[in-house]
């Protein structure tokens, strides 16, 4: 029996939990697949994908640094990953075709409403950063209508351009970090890659408002730059972005098997392994 084929094309690759995550929902649900890890530079990328695709691969995660041309090479698009102008899932469909989508924003929101009972409506957030992972994750949370997004970020004007990009989904505003001082945000999120340097924005005391929270969608194996900056600032939870993975990996595979699998025990199981679940303070 030739059993269902799917990969995360990314680079680095290496330490990548996708594989892990998708064995794990297969196991759960019954499902017979196959999904690995494949390392592709941006150069190949095209290429790499028509070789998958056309040897029988049903679907395809893809992940820095190939998340712009993935959105570039899908025939078809979901509204939100056609205004994400990227994508982490293609999908094999039953014409041939191939569909792009986006399940980072909706794997940040179930991570924070559902997991982490934060609620966004009506709420005043912060997102760090005015990159690709900005751009994933605002259509999604303002479908939850908070009262307003501010997006900051060292260069003002790619913070402009996606506040306008994005105005008719609710109210979205643009700064630059000086320009943040006195105000106090509900949610803080960073979108920035700084965390992967071991950097943090230059952020002001007294962003947070009292019981507010944190959220990095970087996570790793200690809590990052920015999960601590959160617990300096006492925030209610400060949260890395291990629950987002594990919650965007559920949503590709829903889209690619027809069926969604439960994420607690996994998002569990994968905070064990790195030695600790991380602390809120
Ligand atoms: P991604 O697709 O992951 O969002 P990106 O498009 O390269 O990556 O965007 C990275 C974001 O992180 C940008 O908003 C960048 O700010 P600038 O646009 O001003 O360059 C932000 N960033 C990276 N390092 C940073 C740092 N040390 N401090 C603040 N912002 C940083």
């Amino acid at each position: 029996m030739k059993v269902d084929a799917y990969a995360v094309f990314g680079q680095p690759i290496t330490h990548s939990k996708s594989p892990r995550i998708h064995q794990l929902f297969a196991e759960q649900t019954g499902q017979t697949l196959s999904y690995i890890a494949q390392e592709v530079s941006a150069d190949a990328f095209n290429s790499a994908a028509d070789k998958f695709f056309s040897q029988g691969g049903k679907g395809l995660n893809c992940t820095v640094p190939l998340k712009e041309l993935a959105w570039r090479y899908a025939d078809n698009l979901t509204e939100r990953a056609r205004l994400s102008k990227a994508v982490n899932t293609l999908v094999l469909q039953d014409d041939g075709g191939i569909l792009g989508e986006n399940t980072d924003g909706t794997g940040l929101v179930t991570d924070l409403t559902i997991n982490h009972a934060i609620k966004l409506s009506g709420r005043r957030i912060l997102i760090l950063g005015a990159g690709g992972a900005t751009r994933g994750i605002l259509a999604p949370m303002l479908e939850h209508h908070p009262e307003q997004i501010t997006i900051a970020n060292r260069t003002l004007g790619k913070a402009e351009i996606i506040a306008a990009e994005f105005a008719h989904l609710g109210e979205v505003i643009s700064s630059d970090y000086p320009n943040l001082d006195r105000q106090r945000f509900d949610l803080i999120i960073n979108a920035t890659s700084a965390s992967l340097n071991g950097q943090l924005p230059p952020l002001a005391d007294n962003l947070l408002s009292e019981q507010g929270c944190c959220y990095d969608l970087a996570y790793g194996n200690e809590p990052t730059t920015f999960v601590r900056w959160g617990i300096a600032q006492h925030a209610r939870l400060s949260l890395d972005g291990l629950g987002m993975l594990v919650e965007q990996a559920a949503e590709a595979f829903a889209l690619w098997r027809g069926i969604r699998p439960q994420t607690s025990a996994v998002i569990e199981l994968l905070n064990s392994e790195r030695g600790k679940t991380l602390p809120s303070a």
